[in-house]
């Protein structure tokens, strides 16, 4: 039956395109389509089962993009190397590209339009890869370079909507600082024809995680990095800026829209500067006026964008977020901030290495979270408490630190970078029988459903797949197929 409804999907796919009609991918771009709601028309498999197929991404590879899936249920993977994958829905590799240490490599996510792939590079290079074949369709640069949060590319029409830095601050532009204390400072409109820039918007703050969102409309939403979301028409032009007070505050959570409203998670109180997450926020807003029409404080940080759709056992649409404080960088990294060189080595080395031994030794008990609000009220509908985590780094940023550095030190793997260093949580995402799915540092997926809607969550009410390493990007969701990749490249496919 399955297989019938497939084939005839297919067909239907391919007859459209033979007469010109627009494709309709599954899940063309991160949180699936632009309005970032993270739901899927389709119910997913039981993934506490195991997948149907799996993959390594090589070289040590670091992987924050999330995997996209195109109308015949093809999946697109790109790791921040600037290698990205296509395979069939059966597993078989279709092609690979590299965009090379020339351009750099790609530290967001790629979107996907009819019949193209569109990824930016570290060296602010906007890239259009033919999906059938792999081949570059046209590369453009369109700024100096990029900051290295994991960015997502908005593609709407017949434009890319993303951020960039420009101009780079001028010690980075001088070498004195390096790009990862680069900040995207830009938005930019840029006509997917041939790469040519339409428009630029100066926000009033910088961008973490830029990820733009659209109804469809002919104007998109974002927020800077103080959580606060801009209305910006595709020509670029303000319509609404909410601003801030706070401007400590600090996000890398994204906006959502749903139903008339706009939905963030920020912090109250934190800075990228030192580091400081503060107190998460969910907050929802006027679609039409920016208002700010409630706000719920989480009590611990909120690091990553909402889903926003019907779950299992609540009543009403519900907002459905990861709550927990981010990772750290590894030992080493942190020992080589504070100490000289020589001082990093004779004791930064072995305290690192002991440091894979017994993680638990060397952190606090961190409280993380997943929670379900109603999303017109903004009243709590479910709160559960994962096991603490209790390590510095994520699950696979300490452990393959040092091979990961050596290989980008002796030129073996340059675009690589040695760490994840991904975010508490991944956004979730809600399926079509209201499971939600939230991926975890821990290297977890979770699969929540208040099954007898009593406002608990009781053990045979969550589901975990361990995949391995932590996680940056969401799952992507299509016809009885879930797929998702962890930081260590494991891509693995539900059926
Ligand atoms: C959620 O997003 C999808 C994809 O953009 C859209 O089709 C759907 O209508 C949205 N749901 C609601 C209730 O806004």
């Amino acid at each position: 039956m399955a297989l019938a409804l497939l084939t005839l999907a297919f067909a239907i796919a391919a007859r459209m395109r033979a007469e010109g009609t627009k494709r309709q991918h599954i899940w063309p771009m991160q949180k699936g389509f632009g309005t970032r709601n993270g739901t899927s028309p389709y119910v997913m498999p039981d993934i506490s089962k195991g997948p149907a197929w799996s993959w390594q991404g090589p070289h040590l590879d670091v992987f924050r993009a999330g995997p996209a899936m195109d109308d015949e249920m093809n999946i697109y993977v790109t790791a921040v190397s600037g290698r990205t994958y296509k395979f069939s829905p059966e597993g078989k590799q279709l092609w690979e590209h590299f965009t090379g240490p020339a351009r750099q490599g790609v530290s967001g996510v790629p979107s996907m339009g009819e019949d193209f792939l569109v990824m930016l590079t570290r060296n602010g290079y906007l890239i259009s890869l033919d999906l059938e074949t792999g081949a570059e369709r046209w590369d453009r640069k369109v700024a100096p370079m990029t900051g290295l949060s994991c960015d997502s590319i908005l593609i709407e029409g017949n434009l890319a909507i993303i951020a960039v830095a420009d101009p780079v601050p001028p010690l980075v532009a001088l070498g004195v600082h390096m790009q990862v204390s680069v900040e995207n400072n830009v938005v930019l409109g840029i006509d997917l024809t041939a790469g040519e820039e339409k428009w630029r918007f100066f926000p009033a703050m910088e961008c973490y995680n830029f990820q733009a969102a659209t109804i469809g409309d002919g104007s998109f939403i974002f927020t800077d990095k103080t959580g606060a979301p801009y209305r910006v028409t595709l020509s670029g032009e303000k319509i609404w800026y909410t601003g801030v007070t706070d401007r400590n505050s600090a996000t890398t959570g994204a906006a959502v829209i749903y139903e008339g409203k706009v939905y963030t998670v920020s912090n109250e109180g934190g800075s990228h500067q030192t580091a400081e997450e503060g107190q998460g926020l969910l907050s929802m807003y006027d679609y039409e006026t920016g208002a700010l029409l409630w706000k719920v404080k989480l009590g611990l940080p909120g690091m990553q964008a909402a889903a926003a759709g019907q779950i299992a056992g609540v009543p009403g649409p519900s907002l459905v977020i990861g709550i927990g404080k981010n990772p750290g960088a590894p030992l080493l990294v942190r020992a080589s901030m504070v100490l000289p060189h020589i001082l990093t080595l004779l004791l930064g080395l072995p305290a690192h290495l002991l440091s894979l031994y017994f993680p638990h030794l060397f952190a606090w008990k961190q409280e993380r979270s997943i929670a379900a609000f109603n999303a017109q009220t903004g009243a709590l509908k479910w709160w559960y408490r994962l096991e603490p985590w209790q390590q510095l780094s994520c699950a696979g940023d300490s452990e393959k630190f040092l091979d990961r550095y050596k290989a980008m030190e002796s030129g073996e793997n340059p675009t690589n970078e040695p760490m994840c260093m991904p975010d508490a949580n991944a956004q979730p995402v809600i399926d079509a029988a209201g499971t939600a799915f939230v991926p975890f540092q821990d290297g977890s997926i979770y699969a929540v459903r208040d099954e007898n809607g009593d406002g608990q969550i009781s053990p045979e009410e969550i589901k975990a797949r361990r995949v391995g390493d932590a996680f940056q990007s969401s799952p992507a969701m299509g016809p009885g197929m879930m797929t998702v990749v962890d930081c260590g490249g494991r891509l693995e496919v539900f059926k």
